[in-house]
């Protein structure tokens, strides 16, 4: 197969809801369509739990377990498909966010019952940002849900996106007749099954207008359907593939996931209309997946859970040319020439060493703690891929030594901890106390705990009172240093060196926006 052959039969993209709309479940149903996996309960088992007071073991177990799910490659029909996982778990955003760089589409899964919820509407502002196509799912059909018009508004209002259903549902919960399939134009019946297994029960007819509708779902929900497909058809541009391709549009399924009901109309339509992967922006150009030399950027450190073994796995997102095993490429941050002789794919919940990847694949490197999240390989030119963000973080602790006798271990943990991304670290200009900040709470357990089994230090937390971290910039350098002056106490600097204002309060923060005009005062940092 010629690289533009390969190119075009991938499709790499994620699954993102909010916690307990069915994502797991949909991945899974997904990977038993593709015979990746052959028994239900293969994917869930590797989920982090949600509840509040989460069994932080248990967390660990599966952070480590989930190295095998971050990556879950399959094929079918001929297509090779690679979603990546992100966590479930809402303290875990930022891990999110970074993988939504990695990847040319989007699926959205929504609860039919409570419609679009907080997690999602977050994600779908970095899909934004980023012009990333999404489909959307809307799952649970088997329940009582929303009226299918009012869900379609909320998805449109609430994720700023026009939407076009391409599918239809006959009611809801106990009386859940099926789905009208617009695309394919057929309908498909549904029948509670637990069997969930790739056979989907359904049954096909062709025609809505016929009396067959009547024989399946009844007068009433006949009736009721075509009304509504032709309220659909008389409201909603018809589909435009394009608009869809440049994040305008949303095609819009329903379905049960945990039935298996809907998941294949999903799949048939996402390997039709989904991209193959797109061209990545850099510091200085475009790199098309097409051109004949390796690319790809870190966009994922995984750290490995065995005590014994310290080593790291980096997910790489190859964007151009073909990757080799044992070839030599650039490391661009630090100048070196690497080679790496045993790079994994994934697929399923396999992991396997592999010769050559294309553009869309995620490998999985070996890494002992020289890679940094945003690390760009090359064949030489030094380019640097744009896009992955840092965001500003929302909780705040100093961080101390907390026994004397192992310094040099927390100063490398931490060092590793942050490359790896879990959390980012400031240093204050007021006392030169080193802060931690992240997205949430979890995360100071989180680092607390390897800290200690990984690295042998231990640490302890002290509070501090900020309200946000944002990075300040401006071409008025006078203002700049005068606002710094000013500011020092509430001044720090990121890892990589960057002013940082921690602004106490809201208000404060408001405040200094107004006095100094001529500052940018961001909420996303890129490596
Ligand atoms: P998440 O990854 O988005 O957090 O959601 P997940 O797939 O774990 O699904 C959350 C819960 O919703 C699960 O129930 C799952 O079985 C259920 N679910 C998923 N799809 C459907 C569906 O189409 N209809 C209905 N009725 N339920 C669905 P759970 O009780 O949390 O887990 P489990 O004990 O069933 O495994």
């Amino acid at each position: 197969m010629t690289l533009r052959e390969e190119i075009d039969r991938r499709r790499t993209f994620a699954i993102i809801s909010h916690p307990d709309a069915g994502k797991t479940t949909l991945t899974e149903k997904l990977l038993l369509f593709g015979g990746a996996i052959h028994v239900a309960g293969a994917v869930k088992s590797n989920k982090i739990r949600k509840s509040a007071t989460s069994d932080f073991m248990e967390i660990e177990r599966q952070r480590g377990i989930s190295v095998a799910t971050s990556v879950m490659g399959f094929e079918y029909k001929d297509v090779k498909i690679n979603i990546l996982d992100t966590p479930g778990h809402e303290d875990f955003a930022e891990d999110t966010y970074r993988t939504l760089t990695a990847v040319d589409s989007v699926i959205i899964v929504i609860d039919g019952a409570k419609g679009v919820e907080t997690q999602t509407r977050k994600l779908m502002n970095v899909c934004r940002m980023r012009k990333t196509p999404v489909m959307v799912f809307i799952n649970k059909l088997d329940r009582p849900c929303k009226d299918p018009f009012d869900l379609l508004d909320e998805v449109e209002r609430e994720l700023q996106i026009k939407v076009r259903p391409l599918a239809f549902p006959i009611s809801s919960g106990t009386t859940f007749k099926g789905v009208y399939n617009l695309y394919e134009h057929n309908l498909s019946l549904f029948t509670s099954d637990e069997r969930q297994t790739a056979d989907a029960s359904t049954v096909e007819i062709a025609d809505i207008a016929s009396d067959e509708l009547d024989r399946y779902v009844g007068e009433r929900f006949a009736q009721q359907l075509r009304s509504d497909v032709e309220l659909v058809e008389g409201v909603y541009d018809p589909f435009d593939r394009q608009t869809y391709l440049n994040g305008e549009t949303a095609p819009v399924f329903f379905g049960s996931a945990v039935n298996n009901f809907g998941v294949r109309e999903l799949l048939e339509c996402f390997i039709r209309i989904a991209p193959s992967p797109r061209p990545s922006a850099t510091e200085t150009r475009h790199v098309e997946p097409a051109e004949q030399k390796m690319t790809g950027f870190i966009f994922k450190i995984h750290a490995n859970m065995d005590p014994n073994h310290r080593d790291r796995i980096a997910f790489m997102k190859i964007c151009s040319g073909v990757f080799e095993r044992n070839k030599n490429y650039l490391h661009v941050r630090s100048g070196k020439q690497l080679k790496f002789s045993s790079p994994t794919a994934f697929m399923a919940e396999k992991k396997s060493v592999i010769d050559y990847a294309y553009p869309g694949d995620i490998v999985g490197l070996h890494d002992t703690g020289t890679f940094k999240i945003g690390d760009t390989f090359t064949e030489g030119e030094k380019l640097k891929f744009t896009g992955i963000p840092s965001f500003s973080p929302e909780l705040f602790r100093y961080i101390e030594n907390a026994d004397p006798m192992k310094f040099k271990q927390l100063a490398k943990g931490i060092d590793q901890l942050m490359d790896e991304g879990v959390a980012q670290l400031f240093t204050s200009n007021l006392n030169g106390r080193k802060i931690i900040g992240t997205v949430g709470a979890l995360q100071f357990e989180v680092i607390q705990y390897r800290l200690e089994h990984e690295y042998g230090a231990m640490c302890r937390w002290e509070p501090i009172s900020i309200h946000k971290a944002c990075w300040i910039e401006s071409d008025n350098q006078e203002q700049l240093a005068d606002f710094k002056k000013r500011k020092h106490t509430n001044m720090a600097v990121d890892k990589h060196g960057r002013d940082v204002f921690l602004a106490d309060t809201g208000y404060a923060l408001s405040l200094a926006q107004e006095n100094f005009k001529d500052i940018k005062f961001k909420f996303t940092s890129e490596f």
